[in-house]
């Protein structure tokens, strides 16, 4: 019998209507659009407003579409891996609480928390579960309410992050198509230099983690820049290495969205040239575990049944990796 791989077989994505421009910003925090566009390359991003709206929402929203599309039913979903770093609740999982919004009630479900890299994380471990032939349908979603976390007072950080969700389908194929390779890396040397300092058991929220303002996302930029910048190059390459691939194989780079210069190392590093690459940070920014699914569901469309695709993602942790996946269907 042929080997099975895990495809995807649909996507689906959101990002909310309200859209925070480098203008707003310069009138919040000391910082101006020419400053924001030449070191990130991001002109706005998305916010979800609203009270009693969550990063499960987003997802509802995405997922939907998803289902829509692909003509089925949210009760025939057999595993949700919800990958985000803005859950609902500490607990229980956001994948409960989304399974139980949309009525998948017969999936099992739970995070993955890799931070940016979560989402491609999430892609490897639902792989798993469709290759044994435990589960027919594995729904993985990205999604983030990074304006949840993040400190509006620091320029450093709250010009990068924005709201969205993409979310994609993995089913079994038998011809070749889906996921054929991964490079997952993490590394807790990297903590010092991105995470949240309270709101965890370590330092439980009270009143003074408040006023110190811990429960927004701590980034010392410079340095994380750094290992961003050579790590997610080089697992890239390696994943295209490890299975004889060179740039003119690729038909699509799908690189997280952090900042449009460490998009263009990547690029460089695995020499695909800049009309395959898929950047949309300038609208978005970066929504974390939403970046990549954001991609692959504004890209849909341009994509052919055996495109390679090479994902490649860095993140908090650290985390990083690298997934080539063949691409199974043409878009209608
Ligand atoms: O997705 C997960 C992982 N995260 C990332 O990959 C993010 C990686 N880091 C970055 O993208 C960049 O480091 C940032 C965009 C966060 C910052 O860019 P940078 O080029 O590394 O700037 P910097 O932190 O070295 O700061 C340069 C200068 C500083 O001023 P002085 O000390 O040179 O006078 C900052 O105070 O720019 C200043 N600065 C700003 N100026 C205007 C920092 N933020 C701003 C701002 N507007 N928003």
């Amino acid at each position: 019998m042929s080997k099975i791989h895990a495809a995807i077989t649909a996507v689906g994505g959101y990002a909310p209507d309200y859209i925070l421009t480098n203008d707003e910003l310069s009138r919040m925090v000391d910082t101006n659009d020419e400053w924001i566009t030449t070191r990130t390359g991001i002109k706005e991003r998305r916010i979800q407003k609203g009270e009693g709206l969550a990063t499960s929402d987003l997802a509802v929203l995405a997922v939907n579409e998803l289902l829509r599309k692909r003509g089925i039913s949210a009760e025939e979903l057999d595993l949700i891996i919800f990958c985000t770093t803005t859950p609902d609740m500490p607990f229980p999982a956001t994948a409960n609480v989304f399974s139980h919004k949309i009525g998948a009630i017969n999936a099992w479900g739970f995070d993955m928390q890799a931070a940016c890299s979560g989402f491609v994380f999430g892609l490897a471990t639902g792989a798993q579960f469709i290759e044994t032939g435990k589960h027919k349908k594995v729904l993985v979603v990205g999604a983030d309410k990074m304006s949840s976390i993040v400190d509006y007072e620091d320029r450093s950080t709250c010009i990068i992050f924005g709201d969205g969700c993409g979310a994609a389908l993995l089913e079994p194929n038998t011809d070749g198509y889906g996921v054929i390779d991964t490079v997952l890396k993490s590394d807790g040397a990297g903590i010092p230099f991105l995470h949240m300092k309270a709101g965890g058991s370590l330092k439980p929220a009270s009143h003074e983690t408040v006023e110190a303002r811990e429960h927004y996302a701590y980034q010392e930029g410079k340095a994380v820049f750094k290992f961003a910048v050579t790590n997610m190059a080089d697992v890239a390459a390696e994943v295209m290495e490890r299975n004889s691939l060179v740039a003119d194989d690729i038909a699509w780079l799908v690189p997280h969205q952090a900042n449009k210069r460490i998009i263009d190392a990547t690029a460089a590093r695995t020499g695909v040239t800049a009309d395959k690459v898929i950047v949309n940070i300038d609208r978005y920014g970066n929504t974390t575990n939403a970046t990549i699914p954001l991609c692959l569901w504004e890209w849909e469309k341009q994509f052919k049944k055996g495109d390679n695709l090479i994902l490649a993602a860095f993140g908090g942790g650290f985390t990083w990796g690298s997934l080539y996946l063949k691409w199974a269907y043409d878009s209608k």
